[in-house]
């Protein structure tokens, strides 16, 4: 029976897997080797890694790729993915192929602009509140000139503070919507600061405000955060070419358009399909928002919100046939930084960005934007032709060949059978014990 700890987080790191091993692993050796297998022979390396988190115990791998041949607005990008799923580098790079011999993929940032917002309570006079807020508004502005300074110098800070009235959703509720361009970082821990900042000089100023005063009533600060909705931190990315190029060995390529288009309208219209289909989005986005260090939580509740910005959860890209072209695009919002928090820090992070030669966060949206494109056109593709088992299980067959300890050479026998044989799991074990017998 495990035993609740106190002071864990002050124990050391051998301090802590043992106190596991003994409560959860029962005392098995064996945990303390896995664990240790993974730590970084380098221990400066390891002891930035442990230093991230809180009681961290060893390293977790996940595969990172490459998928070349990206033709983003002219420029040639060989993408870093993060990704543990097997096919999902496999289809990027296919679809990279694709469109690199078709005009390769278009991408623009629409807007740059993050949020945040200082909730309030308020139950007295709302003429009152408004104007409070207008008298103090550049009392706001004026209280973060220091914690903006840097921010400036980069072109960056705070554009503008808003009171909005939000009491017909919520009795008594108010917000100091703040809006903020951040330039080349995410700009989380920026946008937190300065909105505590604002947040405790309006407290002050509106201590001593007379309206309030005689009124016995004061506003009430419930809590200042950023939002991670930022639908005015826009990207869009965009292929298209003429039906005729998208021919293949089953369709015509009017009939794949159309096929394909048909398969986009139904993600709009059909909210189980569409959470699948921005799910094969974000395998693209994901992998390379965590090979690039930004904030995978952070994009996905903004990516999803915006998905369901109509009343329902639709499709995040859209796909026409006009004048006998095909048109297929995505806009997301996308606050990604490359400057500040991991990108300075872990290692492979630093690396990634010199693959993708050193982009600023524009760039980095428009290349992340075309990687949920690209991602979504193999997907899309795979599914309205062979399906997508086929494509998928091809690149788990390794893993399953893993799961059952086969030798090189019996890999080779396997990859060569499954060429011209279905692959499913039940028919790669067989496959192996008949070799094996
Ligand atoms: C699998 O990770 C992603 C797909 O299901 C996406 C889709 O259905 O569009 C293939």
């Amino acid at each position: 029976m495990a035993q609740p700890v106190s002071g864990f987080s002050k124990k050391t790191k051998e301090q802590k897997i043992q106190w596991l091993v003994e409560n959860y692993l029962d005392n098995d050796p064996s945990a303390i080797v896995v664990l240790k297998r993974y730590w970084n022979t380098n221990t400066d390396l390891q002891k930035l890694h442990d230093d991230f988190t809180e009681n961290a115990l060893t390293n977790y791998y996940l595969p990172f790729s490459i998928a070349p041949n990206f033709l983003i607005n002219n420029t040639l990008y060989a993408i870093p993915m993060v990704i543990e799923e097997s096919s999902v580098v496999a289809a990027a790079s296919n679809a990279a192929k694709f469109w690199l011999d078709r005009g390769g993929f278009s991408a623009h940032v629409i807007s740059t602009k993050k949020n945040g917002q200082i909730h309030i309570d308020f139950f007295g006079d709302p003429l009152e509140l408004n104007t409070f807020f207008t008298t103090i508004k550049p009392i706001l502005l004026a209280s973060i000139d220091t914690l903006e300074k840097n921010m400036k110098k980069r072109g960056g800070g705070l554009l503008d503070i808003v009171l909005k009235d939000a009491t017909s959703s919520l009795d008594g509720y108010y917000q100091l919507h703040c809006t903020f361009e951040t330039k080349d970082a995410m700009g989380a821990n920026f946008i937190n600061s300065c909105l505590e900042k604002i947040a405790n000089t309006f407290l002050d100023e509106a201590n001593g405000y007379a309206l309030f005063e005689a009124n016995k009533e004061y506003p009430k600060v419930v809590m200042s955060i950023l939002s991670n909705y930022v639908p005015e931190c826009l990207v869009r990315a965009e292929v298209s070419c003429h039906v005729n190029q998208l021919s293949n060995e089953e369709m015509s390529g009017r009939a794949f358009a159309e096929k394909f288009v048909r398969a986009i309208q139904i993600a709009k219209v059909e909210p189980r399909r569409a959470v699948t289909h921005n799910k094969g989005i974000m395998n693209g986005i994901d992998a390379v928002i965590l090979a690039t260090g930004n904030d995978f939580r952070a994009v996905e509740a903004g990516i999803h919100a915006f998905a369901s910005r109509n009343g329902a959860y639709e499709s995040l890209t859209d796909a026409r046939i006009e004048n006998d072209h095909f048109f297929f695009s995505i806009e997301i919002p996308l606050a990604l930084g490359t400057l500040g928090g991991l990108t300075s820090l872990h290692p492979l992070v630093k690396f990634a960005l010199s693959i993708l030669q050193k982009p600023n966060a524009n760039d980095l949206m428009k290349i992340t934007a075309v990687a949920g494109l690209a991602q979504n056109f193999a997907a899309i593709r795979s599914l309205v032709t062979t399906g997508i088992q086929k494509g998928h299980m091809k690149m788990h067959l390794m893993n399953v060949l893993n799961q059952l300890d086969t030798s090189i050479e019996e890999k080779e026998k396997a990859v060569t059978y499954f060429t011209k044989n279905t692959i499913s799991h039940s028919a790669v074990v067989d496959f192996i014990k008949t070799l094996r017998s």
